[in-house]
């Protein structure tokens, strides 16, 4: 599979060299994290076909299985304040649109923050982990990509059936993980080089972004508050209209957007 990515890639992507294949791994984040503690450089790249511990955010897990996902992690070494990062993961959202864009003709939608979606489904998402330093400055982050390609509807379990899609269940077609992976890796590459100009970046969000425009509820902890989502900021937070009159930027918490995902 690696020798296959690798050939997949244009002899311009740069860090070939640092491309981690596992056949079977806990999660590409939290192995990432490690090799990002003992040196690992910039453009560290890790992909594997299973993950026992795949992980989501707010603690959630990723269904990882063996042959039919792309899970893979890249590390990114930015050298700056974490605050000019706040709209990493909207980026990486893009990235990754982009690179099944490249690879499948198909581009999925943006929920907010993180999921890919296509057909009001999960079709994949976006883990970013940041370890800083005491000044604020980002010693490395990462970012993990993870994509459902070749399920069927059955291969799903009953929890996520409803709400969960495959690349191949959108587009008709049995998909070439590695091709799919080549991309991805050159999209991160060029997003790796554009952190520095978020405005450019968040406009594309914005145009691929399916929550802005919706009723929505936001979830933290025992509170579920209802409204609109009207936009997302120049950090990537979004900005909500809700139902009792105040605004406010949300910058995390659970989003549910009406009609999709089972809530109604
Ligand atoms: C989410 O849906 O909340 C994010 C899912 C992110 C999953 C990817 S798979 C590769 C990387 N390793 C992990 O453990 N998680 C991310």
């Amino acid at each position: 599979m690696k020798d296959l990515i690798i050939s997949n890639l244009p002899a311009s992507y740069p860090w070939q060299g640092n491309l981690y294949y596992f056949n079977t791994i806990d999660s590409t984040n939290t192995r990432a994290k490690q090799m990002a503690a003992e040196g690992a450089p910039h453009g560290t790249v890790l992909i594997a076909d299973r993950q026992t511990g795949g992980r989501g955010r707010m603690g959630r897990s990723f269904h990882s299985p063996s042959g039919v996902g792309i899970y893979l992690s890249m590390l990114l070494r930015p050298g700056c304040p974490a605050k000019e990062l706040m709209h990493l993961t909207c980026a990486a959202a893009v990235a990754a649109a982009d690179g099944i864009q490249a690879a499948t003709g198909l581009r999925p939608g943006i929920k907010w923050t993180n999921d890919l979606v296509a057909g009001r489904k999960k079709l994949g998402g976006i883990l970013t982990e940041l370890s800083l330093d005491s000044r604020g400055n980002v010693e490395y982050a990462v970012v993990g990509i993870g994509i459902n390609c070749n399920q069927s509807a059955a291969d799903f379990p009953e929890e996520i059936k409803q709400i969960a899609t495959s690349l191949q269940l959108v587009t008709g077609k049995v998909i070439d993980r590695s091709a799919v992976i080549a991309q991805l890796l050159v999209a991160l590459q060029n997003m790796s080089e554009h952190l520095q100009a978020p405005a450019a970046t968040l406009e594309r969000y914005r145009a691929d972004c399916i929550t802005i425009g919706q009723e929505i509820s936001v979830v933290r902890g025992d509170e579920v508050r209802h409204g609109k989502a009207l936009e997302v900021d120049s950090e990537g937070a979004l900005m909500v209209a809700f139902d009792d009159g105040t605004r406010q930027a949300v910058q995390s918490g659970e989003v549910s957007v009406r009609g999709m995902y089972g809530y109604i």
